[in-house]
C-alpha cells in the first residue's frame, strides 16, 4: 500500500512508496512484453484524462496505461470543453465527479491545480504536470530507466542540463533523485536558473563540458519557448555552445553513460540531429524511447496501487 491517496509531488512520497512503484513496474512491464497486453486489473473503474494543456507522450501514456488494466478512460481536452463557455476549473471538476469517476489524471499550466482539485475532490489525484512545479510521474519513470540501466544504483552521477528555471521535470527529478541518494548537478546559464536554487543543494555549472566525462546520467531539457514571456537567451547558437549535446560531446562520455530527455525534443537546440539519430547506428546510449516504454508500466504501478 502506498502511504499517500494522490500522486501530486515527489515530497510526499516515501521510500517504501518510491520502492513499492518500482518493483510493481518490473511486473507490468512483463505485461508489456506480452503478446496479449492486457490484464483485468481495473475492471469497473473509472479514470479520466483531464488535459488543460497540450500533451503526446504523457496523455497517449496514461491511456495505454488505464486501457491495459481493462480501466475504463475518459479523455478530457480544455479547448473543445464548456471552460471555453466561462465554466470554472472546479464546476467542470465537480461535473466530472457527478459522474461516479475513480481516479483524476491532471495536467495544467497553473502550479498547485493538481493539489486544488484532489482538496476539493477527495478523489485520487494524479498529477500530470502542473505548470513550472512539478511532472512526479516523469521522474518516477526516469528513475525506474536509470535503476534498469545501472546495477550500483545507489552511487549513480546525473546532471540535468539546460531550461530548469521553466522545467518541472527539473524540480521532480532533482527532488527524487536526491531522495534517492545520486549525486546531483545542473548545468544551466544564469538566466534560466530559479532565484531559490539554493533550495535544491546541487552543484550549479554553466558549461555542459564540465560535466560531460564524469556523469553517469545526461539528463536533457528542452528550452520551453511557450513559457518564455520574453526572451531569456541571446541565441540558439549560443546554447549549443554551452549546453547543445552533439557528438564530439557525446564521445567524451565514460563508456557506460546514458543520455535521456523526457520529450518532446526540440532536435538540433538540446540535441543535434546526429546525437538524435543514435540508436539507429546501433548505440545504447540513447535512452529517450526507452523511457516512453517504461513509462507506460510505470503509470500502470501507479494506477494499480491507488486503485487496485
Ligand atoms: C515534459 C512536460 O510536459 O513537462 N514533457 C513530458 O511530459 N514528456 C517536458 C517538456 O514539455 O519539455
Amino acid at each position: 500500500m502506498l502511504s499517500v491517496k494522490s500522486i501530486l509531488n515527489i515530497e510526499d512520497l516515501s521510500l517504501e512508496d518510491i520502492n513499492l512503484v518500482l518493483s510493481n513496474a518490473d511486473s507490468f512491464l512483463e505485461v508489456l512484453k506480452r503478446d496479449l497486453k492486457k490484464v483485468p486489473t481495473l475492471r469497473g473503474k473509472t479514470i479520466i484524462n483531464l488535459f488543460f494543456e497540450p500533451s503526446t507522450r504523457t496523455k497517449t501514456s496514461f491511456e495505454l496505461a488505464a486501457k491495459r488494466m481493462n480501466a475504463d478512460l475518459v479523455n478530457f481536452s480544455a479547448p473543445t470543453s464548456s471552460l471555453k463557455k466561462g465554466e470554472s476549473i472546479i464546476d467542470t471538476v465537480r461535473t466530472i465527479i457527478a459522474m461516479k469517476v475513480d481516479l483524476i489524471i491532471v495536467r495544467h499550466p497553473d502550479s498547485g491545480a493538481a493539489k486544488f482539485i484532489f482538496e476539493k475532490t477527495n478523489i485520487p489525484v494524479i498529477n500530470a504536470g502542473d505548470g513550472k512545479n512539478e511532472h512526479p510521474t516523469q521522474a518516477l519513470l526516469d528513475l525506474y530507466t536509470i535503476r534498469k540501466r545501472f546495477k550500483d544504483f545507489k552511487k549513480v552521477k546525473v546532471a540535468i542540463v539546460g531550461d530548469i528555471l521553466n522545467s518541472r521535470v527539473a524540480r521532480s527529478n532533482i527532488k527524487l533523485f536526491k531522495k534517492m541518494g545520486f549525486d546531483v548537478s545542473v548545468v544551466s546559464p544564469p538566466m534560466l536558473l530559479p532565484e531559490n536554487m539554493d533550495y535544491f543543494n546541487v552543484d550549479i555549472k554553466h558549461n555542459i563540458d564540465d560535466v560531460i566525462g564524469e556523469v553517469d546520467v545526461i539528463y536533457m531539457l528542452r528550452m520551453q519557448f511557450e513559457r518564455h514571456s520574453r526572451k531569456l537567451y541571446p541565441s540558439v547558437r549560443e546554447y549549443n555552445e554551452y549546453l547543445g549535446l552533439n557528438m564530439d560531446r557525446v564521445n567524451k562520455m565514460k563508456k557506460e553513460s546514458i543520455v535521456m530527455h523526457p520529450g518532446p525534443v526540440n532536435r538540433g537546440i538540446e540535441i543535434s540531429e546526429e546525437v538524435m539519430n543514435l540508436n539507429d547506428k546501433g548505440s545504447d546510449r540513447l535512452l529517450i524511447d526507452t523511457q516512453v516504454t517504461y513509462g507506460v508500466a510505470v503509470r500502470m504501478a501507479l494506477l494499480y496501487l491507488l486503485l487496485g
